[in-house]
């Protein structure tokens, strides 16, 4: 299959290939996503071929608007509505307790709960109109890989399996959007992403967070957050700011490349071995978020590098978000500083 590039002015081209139940990526603001008319199983069926993911990994149902979430799921709470109206469209997905019969098994994964999101992206949105379906939207990546933030990226894994990419550039916050579980008494946070819970919880009080559990527990409540994620080729390696001269001391005896993911300030304050590749961050951890799977994907594709150290940031605000796609792709290893 010729897989074709669309833009802004060809969206009506990608919504037809959508209403033929086939697959167009899509972008949005944290990552490009993957599109299938959610209505039609064996369009969706087609997106965990096209992926390779596990078939029990529930699929997010992107929408144009919140009267389609209406259409499939009970009667939205007081506090559903207020974080649609604070935050949509935008980096937030809800998880809902469904109609009986709405949406087939395929996207949920079984589950009587479906994901809802609405993408701050105006060619999405108009693809999600044209289209007249709500669109599944896992991240356009091959399962397992670092999530693509660019065309290319996208293009790089599924070239040859989809009908088609929508380029809309790069995309601006780099890491997924968050997931909070509506469906239980109190708002859960499933997965940190481009919301924070400081935001959250400024609008509907009380938040819990469910995502440190995840990975220990047998049932993730985010069933996808039990799978291996985000792991370039080379083993990532997380460096705390105080430890930097020490890493590049290391990084200096390593027969081969490292790469090195920092921001411009850790760069300036200390010197890059000679078998030191860079790739910037830049200036903090909203373009280090912005960076970082392109980053990851660099390293793969560009060089070969057997370890990258990458910096890590606090757990605040977006830091959180950062950091739990940071751990997935080191396989939590953290940099330790050698005994002197
Ligand atoms: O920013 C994003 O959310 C991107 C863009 C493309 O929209 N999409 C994305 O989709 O990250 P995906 O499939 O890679 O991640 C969705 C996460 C998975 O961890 C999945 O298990 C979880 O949401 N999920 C989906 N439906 C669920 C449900 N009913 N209950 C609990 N978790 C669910
Ligand atoms: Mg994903």
């Amino acid at each position: 299959m010729e897989t074709e590039i669309y833009h802004a002015d060809t969206i009506n081209q990608a919504a037809e290939k959508i209403k033929a139940g086939q697959l167009v990526a899509f972008p949005t603001e944290t990552v490009y996503g993957l599109g299938a008319d959610a209505t039609n199983e064996a369009a969706v069926k087609k997106v965990y071929a096209a992926k390779g993911r596990p078939s029990d990994n529930p699929l997010i149902v992107t929408v144009a608007d919140v009267a389609t979430v209406e259409k499939y799921a009970q009667p939205l709470s007081a506090k559903t509505r207020q974080l649609m109206k604070t935050f949509w469209p935008g980096p937030l997905t809800l998880i809902l307790t469904l109609q009986p019969g709405a949406l087939s098994k395929s996207v949920t994964g079984g589950l009587k709960t479906a994901a809802f999101r609405n993408p701050k992206n105006q060619a999405t949105l108009d693809l999600i109109r044209q289209a007249g379906v709500p669109i599944v939207g896992p991240s356009a990546n091959t399962s397992g890989k670092p999530s693509p933030t660019e065309a290319r990226h996208v293009y790089h894994d599924l070239k040859g399996k989809i009908a088609g990419i929508l380029d809309d550039g790069p995309t601006q916050i780099g890491v997924e959007s968050t997931v909070v579980d509506m469906s239980g008494t109190i708002p859960t946070i499933l997965r940190p992403g481009g919301i924070s819970e400081e935001q959250l919880a400024a609008v509907i009080g009380e938040v819990q967070s469910d995502h440190h559990k995840v990975g220990k527990t047998e049932v993730p409540k985010a069933p996808g957050m039990k799978y291996k994620h985000y792991a370039p080729n080379a083993q990532v390696l997380i460096v705390g700011d105080a430890q930097w001269p020490d890493a590049m001391a290391w990084a200096s005896q390593q027969s081969g490349p490292v790469g090195i993911m920092t921001t411009e300030q850790i760069k300036k304050a200390n010197s890059l071995p000679q078998n030191g590749e860079w790739y910037s961050l830049g200036e903090d951890v909203k373009t280090a978020s912005h960076h970082l799977f392109a980053g990851l994907r660099h390293f793969d594709t560009e060089s070969s590098v057997a370890y990258i150290l990458a910096q890590g940031f606090d757990r605040i605000g977006l830091g959180e978000a950062y950091m739990n796609r940071l751990e997935k792709s080191a396989g939590q290893k953290y940099f330790q500083t050698p005994d002197k």
